[in-house]
């Protein structure tokens, strides 16, 4: 297969409308607790990425009939939570750490055996964070000896529920404790240490599974059922997040983001770019199924950096390689710190980030935990995404503020998140084009 390459002719601005896909980490969940459902849920706005579609293909290997996707609509064939069948072989997730995590854990209560595998990036991922809690729970994980896939999740063992202060902010960690929990004896608990996205807690609680919530925990007991819900997935806030950095910085841009998820988990993009003084307007805001959704009206603005508050890196975690290109075309410094956790994404985004800003003449200086940026010109340069669709992504948003063309390598994976980015930036008046 040909390396996918972008090239983007520098200038231009963002205007009219644009829906972007559905959000990623709820079409997950929506496969996921359907699945474990008594009867059809239907989903309506699904993301048709690759990662998501893993999630699909895994639950299809394990016996579930689902309907779809076609046009963002999957009929999800609940079969409760017992059940799911083997798989006739490994379950291979790509690149797609949610679905390893939160499968780890759910199907950690199985009576099955199941091997989780994944692509190069997701092979070298931290698991131990997901299989360390979950042994403590009674399940049997082998990893490789580096804490990494494949996973091997032995069958048949009784979990138990216990009380877990999380070390990581992390909502896949979260989950994928909580969705063992619904097969332990007793109650799970899961503490974090500053509030990570909180769909898996909306989503077992609208499918009528007892859960409760008092400030930094939720706690879940085993032995209860998953009634089937109708599921409108919002337009993915992480996704919107890179027109909402490229009309900020393109001067003449005025851009209409529709039916955007703004569960307040999630939008810690939004605070930071406002507060370096970026014009985004929130209007029709709105519930879609649990999940509060609005229209997000963004018009070009002179950015001033910032220091980042350290209370709102988990609710932006996905939203920094575009936060970082957003800094370097700002007046003055932005400091990030607190973030080690962009180490070990589907790329090390520090780095990456830095190197490729580098290249573009952006002084940018990566530190263990985040990133000094000091804004100014951006030249042209031929940038690296090291297979992050997210830094793939901002790195053509740049090319907006760009003296010469931008071209990026590696960047087939934008479609595990990002479907149809370049015919959707494109109309959105990004000039960009296949690479050569
Ligand atoms: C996700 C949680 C986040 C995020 C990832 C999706 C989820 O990971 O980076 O893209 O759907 O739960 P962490 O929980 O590891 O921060």
């Amino acid at each position: 297969m040909s390396e996918v390459r972008f090239r983007i002719d520098p200038g231009g601005a963002l205007s009219g409308e644009v829906r972007v896909p559905g959000d990623k980490s709820i079409s997950h969940r929506s496969i996921m607790l359907g699945s474990l459902a008594d009867g059809m849920t239907r989903v309506r706005g699904f993301l048709e990425g690759e990662d998501s579609l893993a999630t699909l293909a895994a639950f299809r290997a394990m016996g579930v009939h689902i309907e779809g996707p076609e046009h963002g609509q999957v009929s999800v064939h609940g079969v409760g939570l017992r059940g799911l069948r083997a798989p006739d072989g490994p379950l291979n997730l790509g690149n797609s750490g949610t679905s390893m995590r939160l499968l780890a854990g759910l199907l950690a209560g199985q009576s099955f055996d199941t091997v989780l595998t994944g692509d190069t990036s997701l092979s070298g991922r931290p698991m131990r964070r997901v299989t360390e809690p979950l042994m403590q729970m009674g399940a049997r994980i082998d990893t490789t000896p580096r804490g990494t896939a494949p996973l091997h999740i032995h069958g048949n063992c009784r979990l138990h529920g216990i009380e877990y202060g999380m070390p990581v902010a992390s909502a896949q960690v979260k989950s994928s404790l909580l969705l063992a929990g619904l097969y332990a004896q007793g109650t799970t608990c899961v503490a974090e240490p500053a509030p990570t996205r909180d769909h898996t807690e909306r989503m077992l609680a609208g499918m009528g599974y007892p859960l409760s919530r008092s400030g930094a925990r939720a706690c879940v007991s085993g032995g209860g059922r998953l009634q089937a819900i109708e599921i409108d997935i919002p337009a993915d806030i992480s996704s919107a997040a890179f027109f909402l950095v490229g009309a900020s910085i393109a001067p003449g841009s005025d851009l209409l983001l529709r039916h955007v998820g703004m569960n307040p988990t999630r939008t810690g993009v939004i605070d930071i770019l406002q507060r370096m003084g970026a014009r985004i307007e929130v209007s029709r805001e709105r519930d879609a199924g649990g999940e509060p959704v609005a229209d997000l009206r963004v018009r070009h603005a002179e950015l001033h950096g910032i220091e980042i508050p350290a209370q709102l890196v988990p609710l932006a975690i996905d939203e920094f390689p575009a936060v970082f290109v957003a800094a370097a075309c700002a007046t003055g410094r932005t400091r990030l710190t607190g973030a080690a956790e962009l180490r070990v994404k589907e790329s090390d985004r520090i780095q990456v980030m830095a190197d490729g800003l580098q290249r573009l003449g952006v002084q940018a200086r990566p530190t263990p935990d985040g990133m000094l940026i000091e804004g100014g010109p951006l030249g042209s340069a031929r940038v690296d995404s090291h297979g992050d669709h997210r830094i793939a992504m901002a790195f053509a948003m740049a090319a907006l503020r760009a003296a010469g063309p931008v071209e990026i390598t590696d960047c087939a994976n934008v479609s595990t998140s990002f479907p149809g980015f370049v015919e959707l930036a494109r109309a959105a008046g990004l000039q960009i084009g296949p690479g050569g």
